[in-house]
C-alpha cells in the first residue's frame, strides 16, 4: 500500500515534473476505488449538490452535507490525502466563520486541507486559515458559487485584460499563504504562465495540460452525471449506460421469472421439508 502524500510531496512533485493526479469523490465506495487506482489527492467537492443531490447548482449546499459526506471518503481512503470544499456562505461573511468551518473538515472529517473559491477578494479568509494552521487550495477562474456574478458557468481569462486579473488573483492566492492552488476553465496560455510563476503547486480543471496536476468531477470521468457536460471532461467510461443496461436486465429477469435462480436460493436443512409440511399441515 502507497503512503498518504503530503503537501511537501505535492511540492517535490512540481519540482521534479511529476503530475500530480486529482478526483472529486462524495462516498465510501467511490474513494476506495480510487484509492485502489492510486490516485494523489480527492476533493470532497460542493459538486455533490449537483452530482449527488439533483440541485441546479452548488449553491445550496450546507457544511453538515459536506461534513457527512468528506467522512466517508475519509474512510474509503485512508492513505490518500482528502481535502473539503467550503460550501457558499460558510466563509464569505466573515473571518471567524471561515475559521470554524474549515475546522469541521479537520476534526470532524480527518479531511487534510479545505478550498475555498475567490482570489484578491477572500485572500483575508485564506490568510486566517493558514494562521490558523490549516492546509489551503485555493480555487479562482470560474469559481461556480459566484457564477451569476460571472454571467454563467462561463471561461474566465480569455481576454488580455481579465487573462492579467486572474494572474492577480493567482498571486494574492499565494501571498494569503495558500499551499496550492486550482485554476478553473481558463486558456492553457494562462495556465502555463501561472504555474511558472507560482511557487505553490498549481492543479488544473480545465486549464490545460501544463498545469501541476489535472482534476476532473469524478461523476463526469466516469459517465455518470448527465445533465451537462463541461468541455473540459473527458468520459472514461459510461457508467450511466452499463447501470441503465443492469437494472434493465434485473428487470427483464424478474418479470420473466428467471430471477432468482436456484443458487440464489437457500437450500432446507436434508429432511426439514417434510417435517415442515407436516407441521404446517397439522
Ligand atoms: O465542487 C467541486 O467539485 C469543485 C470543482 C468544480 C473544482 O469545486
Amino acid at each position: 500500500m502507497a503512503m498518504k502524500k503530503s503537501v511537501l510531496d505535492f511540492y517535490e512533485m512540481k519540482k521534479k515534473g511529476e503530475k500530480i493526479t486529482f478526483l472529486t469523490a462524495y462516498d465510501f465506495p467511490t474513494a476506495q476505488f480510487a484509492e485502489a487506482a492510486g490516485l494523489d489527492m480527492l476533493l470532497v467537492g460542493d459538486s455533490l449538490g449537483m452530482c449527488v443531490y439533483g440541485y441546479r447548482g452548488t449553491l445550496p449546499v450546507v457544511m453538515d452535507q459536506m461534513i457527512y459526506h468528506a467522512d466517508a471518503v475519509r474512510r474509503g481512503a485512508p492513505n490518500t490525502f482528502v481535502i473539503g470544499d467550503m460550501p457558499f456562505m460558510s466563509y464569505q461573511s466573515s473571518l471567524e466563520k471561515a475559521v470554524e468551518n474549515a475546522g469541521r473538515f479537520l476534526k470532524e472529517a480527518d479531511c487534510d486541507a479545505i478550498k475555498l473559491e475567490g482570489g484578491v477578494r477572500i485572500a483575508p479568509q485564506i490568510n486566517a486559515l493558514v494562521e490558523a494552521g490549516i492546509v489551503v487550495m485555493g480555487h479562482i477562474g470560474l469559481t461556480p458559487q459566484s457564477s451569476g456574478q460571472l454571467g454563467g458557468h462561463k471561461a474566465q481569462g480569455r481576454t488580455a485584460e481579465t487573462a492579467r486579473l486572474v494572474v492577480e488573483d493567482a498571486r494574492a492566492v499565494q501571498e494569503a499563504g495558500a499551499q496550492m492552488i486550482l485554476l478553473e476553465a481558463i486558456p492553457p496560455e494562462v495556465g502555463r504562465y501561472i504555474t511558472e510563476d507560482l511557487d505553490i503547486p498549481v492543479l488544473s480543471i480545465g486549464a490545460g495540460p501544463h498545469c501541476d496536476g489535472q482534476l476532473l468531477i469524478v461523476s463526469d470521468a466516469i459517465g455518470q452525471f448527465q445533465a451537462f457536460t463541461p468541455k473540459f471532461v473527458k468520459k472514461y467510461c459510461n457508467v450511466a449506460a452499463m447501470v441503465t443496461d443492469a437494472m434493465k436486465a434485473y428487470a427483464a429477469e424478474v418479470r420473466g421469472g428467471d430471477f432468482p435462480g436456484d443458487e440464489h436460493c437457500y437450500k432446507m436443512i436434508e429432511g426439514e421439508e417434510e417435517k415442515f409440511l407436516e407441521l404446517i399441515e397439522s
